[in-house]
């Protein structure tokens, strides 16, 4: 059994830990997080600490699960694997291809690994994608969008969400999912084009862009909009012999025989308590990635793709 020291017990630090309590394989054994976290986190019976160092100082896990807002995982995931663990980061690794560097340097100086929880890459709608783009059974593509859209989110305690220096906002908070899809799928694009209105706030709230591949363009939307609707993503790839379009909830592909169901299914559903409905997403993707680390693999999302798409993502 993996033992694992969760940092962070907000939003996605209770993901984490309900998703790991569905697993076999691994165990969370206590909790680092601020002093606001403890009375939450000692609801859960484990112990409780301030600071990494002191967690492993008591525990000395193997694994340590880093959620806490992204200007911190830099930090933490270096002290992480100064601690020799191996380390799953939440998305986004960093905030720069530069830092996202020094992380990987320190993983090799320990000898350790970096396992970035791009979650969508471990969904089983991203393998349906993925083998309709690899194995060309419909033909070539000729286009793919992606969209992820949501009303401006009032769930994130304090405001480091809302700060660039801090999150990274559109780009590297939301659109980072469909950008580390559209990377790992088609490489590196030639040249892009976006559109980015601001809102009244001085804030860019809505991104329209066109990446191109020179035989076809990839386009995606992501947004945090000014009005309640409900949170959607997808996909639609268009080939030469066919359609298919994920809606978030079913993938429907249409051909020239017809149409057919791809919805995959997932064997295990747990509640998120985030604004994403329960789902098997992260279990699976926890469950590879614990998979990956018993065997002294890398898990599916490889340095050179989270370099390039953080590099992307800085110049929008
Ligand atoms: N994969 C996904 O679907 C998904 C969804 C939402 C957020 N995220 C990512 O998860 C990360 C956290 O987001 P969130 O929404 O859970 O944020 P949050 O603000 O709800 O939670 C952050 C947690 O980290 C703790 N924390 C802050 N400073 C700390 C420190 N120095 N040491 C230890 N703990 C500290 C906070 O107290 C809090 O418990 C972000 O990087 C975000 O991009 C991923």
């Amino acid at each position: 059994m993996i033992r694992t020291l969760l940092v962070g017990y907000g939003g996605m630090g209770k993901v984490h830990y309900a998703n790991t309590a569905a697993l076999e394989s691994a165990v969370i054994v206590g909790i680092v997080g601020t002093e606001r976290d403890r009375e939450e986190a000692e609801k859960t019976g484990l112990p409780f600490f301030l600071t990494i160092s002191e967690g492993m100082k008591a525990l000395s896990a193997d694994v340590i699960d880093i959620t806490t807002p992204t200007f911190l995982h830099k930090d933490h995931a270096i002290e992480a694997l100064r601690e020799k663990a191996d380390v799953i980061v939440e998305k986004p690794l960093a905030l720069s291809a530069e830092d996202a560097r020094k992380i990987y340097q320190a993983a090799d100086k320990a000898g350790k690994k970096v396992y970035p929880a791009y979650v969508m890459r471990y969904t089983k709608e991203y393998d349906v994608l993925s083998s309709l783009v690899r194995e060309g059974r419909y033909g070539n593509v000729a286009e793919a969008s992606f969209w992820r859209l949501s009303e401006m989110p009032g769930w994130v305690d304090g405001s480091w969400l809302f700060d660039r220096e801090k999150s990274g906002l559109i780009p590297f908070d939301l659109h980072i999912h469909d950008l580390d899809m559209i990377i790992s799928l088609f490489g590196n694009f030639s040249s892009f084009d976006e559109y980015s209105p601001l809102s009244p706030d001085g804030m860019k709230h809505f991104y329209s862009i066109a990446y191109d591949y020179g035989s076809f363009r990839v386009t995606a939307e992501a947004g945090w909009l000014r009005g309640k609707i409900p949170f959607s993503s997808g996909w639609r790839l268009i080939m030469e012999h066919g359609v298919a379009v994920y809606d978030g909830n079913r993938i429907t592909l249409y051909s020239e025989d017809g149409e057919n169901d791809l919805t995959p299914s997932y064997s295990r559903i747990v509640s998120t308590g985030i604004n994403v409905p329960p789902t098997g997403w992260y279990y699976e993707e926890l469950r590879e990635i614990y998979a990956a680390i018993s065997e002294g693999s890398d898990g599916r999302v490889k340095k050179e793709e989270v370099f390039t798409v953080l590099g992307a993502a800085g110049k929008l």
